[in-house]
């Protein structure tokens, strides 16, 4: 992995890209951990970070891009790209040593008389004449693997170049080999772990864990807690314990669980294709628990909002591959 070059007092401003609905979470988790967030819009926070953002990065951000030009969005007509390469050649530095090949991705807001490729190509060809290194056109296929990758965002106000200094993607997980119907996002996950306020030595029970999601993304932010994943299917089950064998994964039914838990962190089936309706039951039978946290779709969220014994606490929206799911954080 290629590392930015900074003094000890020096800072690097990043772009943060985020799930929709996520973004006030991600700001809190960012401050947290010492950096500045000095913008934020929908998907995205522009920050000022410290270098450990390199080596730490933020568990509940989809990826992050070291910014290498910031200006203006020119608009949306196809004279605007000839005022963009006029700004980009001016303002663009690249802030790493560069590996080749490298692709381009870009997106847009709103209605524009160009297109994405354009966009795209645009940035290549400044970066090739930057570094010398090789442009892989996503307009003629998919880019080689082993690449680097420079994202462009156009939200209506500015224009972000940035180049993202780790190999994948943040939202992808080592951790990750198996998945089942319906498995969550992981920093979607995370975000749920970190809306549970899990404390060391508490018992968490995820009662649908499907391929473990939650409480694998859970145990990296408070190893010293136990986790328990219940599912009634074996499927699910297997591709849990491949993921993660460390954490106790057991066949049963959520209406039923085995065990006395501090909190249920969980993602009970809500996509159309999977949901098993209302959830009451599934809350009357949690007795123990002092906390809830879960992901459901719009229907599901007035039955646990309303339940007489718990108090919501919060509701998170978000946008997710098309979906609109809600985390709902209930407390007794
Ligand atoms: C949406 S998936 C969970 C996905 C999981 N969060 C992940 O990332 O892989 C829901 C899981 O609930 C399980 N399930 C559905 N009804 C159940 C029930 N009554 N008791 C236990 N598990 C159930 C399904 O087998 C499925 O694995």
């Amino acid at each position: 992995m290629p590392s930015a070059r900074l003094g000890a007092t020096e800072s690097i401003r990043v772009l943060v890209r985020t799930v929709t609905g996520l973004e006030q979470l991600v700001a809190a988790e960012l401050t947290t951990a010492g950096h500045r967030v000095i913008d934020l819009s929908k998907r995205q926070l522009v920050v000022d970070a410290g270098e450990s953002i390199l080596s730490e990065p933020p568990q509940l951000a989809d990826d992050l891009f070291l910014i290498a030009a910031g200006v203006e969005d020119p608009g949306h007509t196809k004279a605007a790209l000839n005022t963009l390469s006029r700004q980009l050649r001016r303002h663009l530095t690249v802030p790493l040593p560069h590996r080749e090949p490298f692709a381009v991705s870009a997106s847009y807001v709103g209605k524009r008389t160009y297109n994405r490729y354009d966009v795209e190509d645009l940035v290549g060809a400044i970066i090739t004449e930057r570094t010398g290194a090789r442009y892989h056109s996503r307009r003629t296929g998919t880019p080689p693997e082993h690449r680097t990758d420079w994202r462009v965002v156009l939200d209506g106000e500015s224009v972000h170049v940035g180049i993202r200094p780790f190999p994948a993607p943040l939202h992808r997980r080592d951790w990750r080999r198996h998945t089942v119907p319906g498995s969550l996002h992981p920093p979607v996950a995370a975000a749920m772990a970190h809306l549970a306020g899990i404390e060391p030595g508490q018992v968490v029970l995820d009662p649908f864990c499907g391929a473990g999601t939650i409480l694998i993304e859970a145990q990296q932010l408070e190893p010293d807690a136990e986790y328990v994943g219940v599912d009634h299917a074996k499927a699910s089950l297997r591709a849990a314990e491949r993921n993660a064998a460390g954490i106790q994964w057991q066949l049963g039914d959520a209406r039923r669980p085995q065990i006395a838990a501090d909190r249920i962190v969980t993602n009970p089936p809500w996509d159309v294709r999977l949901a098993i309706g209302n959830l009451t039951p599934y809350l009357n039978s949690w007795r123990d628990v002092d906390a809830v946290v879960a992901i459901v779709n719009q229907h599901q969220v007035a039955t646990l909002t309303e339940h007489p014994a718990w108090s919501s606490r919060s509701v998170h929206d978000l946008s997710l591959a098309g979906l609109h799911p809600s985390i709902v954080v209930l407390r007794r």
